[in-house]
């Protein structure tokens, strides 16, 4: 079944359309790259999936639910995540502790006080599968503020996991990592589970065409061209709009 469906959708900002028309479909364990010149409507088009902001028209679908009219943390529950802002989390727990929160919430345990975490060894497992997986077992006991920032992006990228998605949305999850971490980052996406599919904005083309099986080219809002790397990279509408040389 397809994991995620996104029909006609439109946006209009007042006189600026900003998302024209838009369609497109992924498959489990796909793993798309949207690219496009900036103010090419990418982030609009992650917020309209993710719920941050409505749709003028057209529809969403996860799995076979319509989740158009679902807000943000509704969407999440249904299985759909993107890349968590950690500034809002509890920084100063070790990252173990923070992604057992996470799945806590997850199974619904919230309710109880977090310090009886420790009398769920499952979910501390999996925390600990979770952060291996990532590569980021050795620091597992630091307190995520202490993490280089590098290090953090990866956290994000835990945190979305310990949710369990069905499809995960990330944005740029490059920028402003330095280039030492540049290489982790790339192995972490590497490691993402295999029916995850898997929706990534980023300007790297190195990181695109290493990490994408398909590859949909946005322009002034509406899809460009859709299809495998390399038919995007002799594709010469996306060559003049966009990789240039
Ligand atoms: N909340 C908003 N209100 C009005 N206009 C907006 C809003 N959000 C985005 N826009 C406009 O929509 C267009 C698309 O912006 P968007 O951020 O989606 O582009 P992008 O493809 O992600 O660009 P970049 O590669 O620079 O991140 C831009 O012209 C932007 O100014
Ligand atoms: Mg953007």
């Amino acid at each position: 079944m397809t994991a995620l469906r996104i029909e006609r959708l439109d946006k209009r900002f007042g006189g600026l359309h900003v998302t024209r028309d838009v369609s497109l479909a992924l498959q489990p364990g796909d793993r798309l790259a949207l690219i496009g010149p900036n103010g090419a409507g990418k982030t609009t088009l992650i917020n309209l999936i993710s719920g941050a902001l409505a749709p003028s028209a057209g529809t969403i679908h996860l799995g076979s639910r319509d989740i158009t009219r679902l807000d943000q943390a509704q969407r999440v529950r249904a299985g759909l995540a993107r890349t968590f802002q950690i500034t809002t989390l509890a920084q100063h727990l070790p990252l173990q502790r923070q992604v057992e929160l996470a799945l806590f919430e997850r199974e619904g345990l919230t309710g109880r006080a977090w310090r009886s975490i420790d009398g769920y060894p499952a979910l501390s497992d999996e925390a600990r599968f979770i952060l291996g997986s990532l590569g980021l077992g050795a620091v597992a006991a630091t307190p995520t503020q202490q993490l280089a920032y590098g290090e953090q992006r990866l956290v994000e990228m835990a945190l979305a996991l310990a949710l369990k998605p069905s499809v995960l949305l990330l944005d740029e999850p490059m920028a402003g990592v330095p280039k030492g971490d540049g290489e982790r980052l790339l192995s972490a996406l590497d490691a993402l589970p295999a029916q995850l599919a898997v929706l990534l904005i980023e300007h790297d083309m190195d990181l695109v065409f290493r990490f994408a099986r398909r590859i949909v080219v946005l322009a002034e809002g509406a899809v460009l061209a859709d299809g495998p790397p390399d038919a995007i990279r002799r594709d010469d509408r996306v060559r003049a709009a966009y990789l240039g040389h």
